[in-house]
């Protein structure tokens, strides 16, 4: 339902911006659609879609029923607008460099317009970092207003798939940062009332939802966040970085999928076939978190064999070796964030007790073939450190008996592999009082700023 006294400006009416406007005008609320191109404004004013697609057609047609949607190229007729939906055109330049000139000139148009209490949301892609460096800085030079304190700038990247039956501007899960202040919520109440969905934390998700793809349905290609949800992440630079890492995910997935189409010509395969093949495989397919290395007999030895396959017939598969190399680097990333933790507080690797948690190569399980456990140990010996080894599934490389008795001494810790029990054993003990100063976290499992509260360095793997 729309929120009271709310009248709204969409700058941009293309593929995201004109079901938007669509979207919001059907909600009830007063919407003024600005676009830069007279021949987009007056095709809308005669009544007309200029996108040609069924489920907008329709969208729009219907918001134009409602009376509440208004096209135009003066920017004069946004001034009596409270909301300003950003959702002018990101390409890049012959360069492949960002074009930052129309969400520039939707910046300078707004701007002189924006009053106290105004929020101003960018629905465009940006990359991370825009809205702060580039957006905030115009909005305050051409509104003389503060970003964050006097009026609120929130980024809502947009997701559409066009020609999608299903998936469209008034279901798909969004998510949402803004500059510190209100702006969260103002923003997130706003996107509530028009997708009329639940609103998230990002931490909820992490909680609630993550052990459900781990342990249920990992891999399938389901959303378990609520149709039409505003998830609030902890900053816009964390929205901005959702949009743009989930295409990257894409893209090099795409790019993956080709390069196996160039493995199946020499190798004289059908790649669609086993494309569908391989879908029938209920889980493994994300979403994929980062770590202190892969192994196993699987992951880290069935690409050497396909590679070893694709190169003797003839072609070198460069994504594979570089997957290999970049997993296999993991251990050397993680002991490199060891490293600059223990530098900040002041020890070097050689002498100082550093604890292992987990030696196999993945948790709840016992198997140690190809784990990163021995590359990080071993790149830790060389260095010099004192090292003392716990595993509760597997304990063949241990060199005491417990967690408690691993962390003895230690002035730091690393965990290599998060079994359930081992975890639980790690947070029982008071860390405060044991003398670890610093924690590096190779699987992203513990609570980071409960341990920070502690006096203690944490670090994850990105995080
Ligand atoms: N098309 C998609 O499927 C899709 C999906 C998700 C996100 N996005 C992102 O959304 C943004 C918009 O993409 P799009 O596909 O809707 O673009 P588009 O080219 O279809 O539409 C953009 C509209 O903005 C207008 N415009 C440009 N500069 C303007 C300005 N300064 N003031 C007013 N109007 C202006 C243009 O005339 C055009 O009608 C981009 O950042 C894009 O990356 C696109």
């Amino acid at each position: 339902m729309a929120l009271p006294d709310r009248k709204i400006a969409v700058i941009g009416l293309g593929y995201v911006g004109l079901p938007l406007a669509a979207l919001c005008a059907r909600r009830g609320y007063p919407v003024v659609g600005l676009d830069s191109s007279e021949r987009v404004v007056a095709s809308l004013g005669a009544g007309k879609c200029h996108i040609r697609d069924a489920a907008v057609e329709k969208m729009v047609a219907d918001a134009l029923e409602t009376g509440n949607l208004a096209a135009t190229s003066d920017a004069a007729r946004i001034a009596d607008c409270n909301v300003f939906l950003v959702c002018v055109p990101t390409p890049v330049d012959a360069d492949n460099d960002p074009d930052l000139g129309p969400l520039e000139g939707a910046c300078r148009t707004i701007g002189p317009h924006l009053k106290s209490g105004d929020l101003i949301v960018i629905e465009s892609t940006v990359f991370p970092g825009t809205c702060e460096q580039v957006v905030a800085p115009l909005l305050r030079e051409f509104s003389g207003l503060e970003p964050g304190a006097d009026f609120h700038l929130a980024h809502c990247p947009e997701r559409i798939n066009p020609g999608d039956p299903f998936w469209h501007s008034g279901n798909i899960p969004r998510v949402l940062g803004a500059l510190p202040g209100a702006g969260i919520d103002i923003a997130a109440e706003f996107y509530a009332s028009i997708l009329g969905g639940d609103i998230l934390d990002v931490r909820e998700v992490k909680q609630s939802l993550r052990p459900k793809f781990r342990e249920t349905a990992e891999g399938l290609h389901i959303s378990q966040v609520p149709l039409g949800s505003v998830t609030k992440m902890r900053s816009i630079r964390d929205a901005e970085a959702v949009k743009a890492m989930e295409n990257t995910v894409r893209d090099v997935n795409i790019a993956f999928v080709n390069e196996l189409a160039k493995i199946s010509d020499v190798l004289e395969l059908d790649v669609v076939d086993i494309i569908d093949g391989m879908a029938t495989k209920p889980f493994g397919k994300g979403p994929f978190y980062p770590g202190a290395g892969v192994g196993g007999h699987c992951i880290a030895v069935d690409p050497e064999w396909l590679k070893a396959a694709s190169k003797r017939a003839g072609y070198f598969p460069e994504m594979i070796q570089l997957a290999r190399t970049i997993n296999n680097g993991m251990p050397e990333y993680t002991v490199s964030v060891l490293q600059d933790l223990l530098n900040e507080r002041g020890y070097p690797i050689k002498g100082t007790r550093i604890a292992i948690l987990g030696t196999a190569y993945k948790r709840n399980v016992d198997d140690l073939r190809e784990s990163p456990f021995f590359k990080l140990r071993d790149i830790l010996d060389k260095k010099g450190a004192e090292i003392s080894v716990f595993d509760s599934w597997v304990t063949s490389q241990n060199t005491v008996g417990s967690v408690d008795e691993c962390i003895q001494e230690a002035k730091a810790i690393v965990i290599v592999t998060e079994h359930s029990d081992l975890i639980e054993q790690l947070s029982r003990i008071e860390l405060s009082n044991s003398g670890v100063e610093v924690i590096v976290d190779g699987r992203n499992c513990l609570e980071g700023e409960e341990i920070l509260k502690q006096d203690i360095a944490y670090r994850g793997i990105g995080r």
